[in-house]
């Protein structure tokens, strides 16, 4: 693989100039992070979709920012190139911008992210700039936002009038007006976010945003087949690694059932003069007082 270099927010831009789509996927552990640097995704996001995804929550809205300070650790510690966002879980950022300030600087200080991401629209443009004016970059998320999903009526496409479309226009402008360095639009109809791509000078990433964004992103586990329940449409699966380790696991029950597993070549052996003498002391040793 061609030698890659760090990725900055310099180099995220220029991608958009020139017109080169951009790569983004979650992660929220070492092995992950580190294959998906290797096969060069550009930017990896340490969402919040960990709450649903790999914490067993029935959604995001439980997430805490010690567990996000984890998982982003366990992902920066692998990565080499990629650009690392911390996604603010709920009530991190929407309670005041100086715990929003606080918040964002543990991704930075604990977890080594570069940048993070946290929901909504002009509601948040205070909060951003507090961030931001901490030396942390923001990124934006527009559509569907999962942690208020509550109030837009359930997981469902956003934008789908011209009214609320506009909203959505309008939020993204005043996101980049307050300073992010990118915005996610999930869930929105294609021609909304191409309009909004062409407006923005910052990249517009989408899921479920159709084909006209400057990126896409994903999560990991829809990605390979390691989710449950409910797919969304937008998802595109390119591996079934449910079925592999389902099949692995069972595989490795039948062996240590049969006595299979392990086999000589996974065992350790001991010179037989050593375990002659080993069985000497078994056998000279007393015996515990308590047998
Ligand atoms: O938490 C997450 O994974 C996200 C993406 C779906 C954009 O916010």
């Amino acid at each position: 693989m061609p030698e890659r270099t760090r990725i900055d927010i310099a180099s995220l831009m220029g991608k958009k100039q020139r017109g080169e789509k951009i790569s983004m996927l979650t992660a929220y552990d070492h092995p992950t992070a580190r294959l998906l640097d290797e096969a060069g995704v550009d930017s990896i996001l340490v969402g919040d979709s960990a709450g649903n995804v790999v914490l067993g929550y029935k959604d995001t809205l439980p997430v805490t920012m010690d567990e996000m300070v984890m998982l982003t650790r366990a992902v920066t510690r692998a990565v080499r190139h990629a650009f690392v966002i911390g996604d603010m879980p709920f009530m991190s950022f929407n309670v005041t911008p100086a715990k929003a300030i606080v918040n964002a600087g543990r991704f930075v200080k604990e977890g080594g992210a570069q940048a993070v991401k946290l929901e909504g629209g002009a509601a948040v443009v205070r909060t951003v700039k507090a961030i931001m004016g901490a030396g942390i970059p923001v990124c934006g998320h527009l559509g569907l936002t999962p942690q208020t999903a509550n109030q837009l009526g359930g997981y469902r496409v956003q934008g789908k009038t011209a009214a609320a479309a506009k909203k959505i226009f309008d939020d993204a402008i005043r996101l980049e007006d307050a300073g992010v360095m990118m915005i996610v639009v999930e869930c929105i109809p294609d021609r909304v976010a191409a309009a909004i791509a062409a407006r923005v000078k910052v990249p517009l990433i989408g899921i479920g945003a159709g084909p006209h964004c400057d990126g896409q992103v994903l999560v990991i586990n829809d990605l390979l087949g390691l989710s449950f329940g409910f797919s969304p449409k937008f998802v595109k699966r390119y591996a079934d690694l449910g079925r592999a380790i389902s099949r692995a696991a069972g595989s490795y029950c039948n062996d240590v059932a049969r006595g299979k597993f392990p086999a000589k070549a996974h065992s350790f052996e001991m010179e037989d003069n050593e375990f002659a003498r080993f069985e000497r002391l078994v056998r000279s040793a007393p015996r515990s007082p308590l047998r």
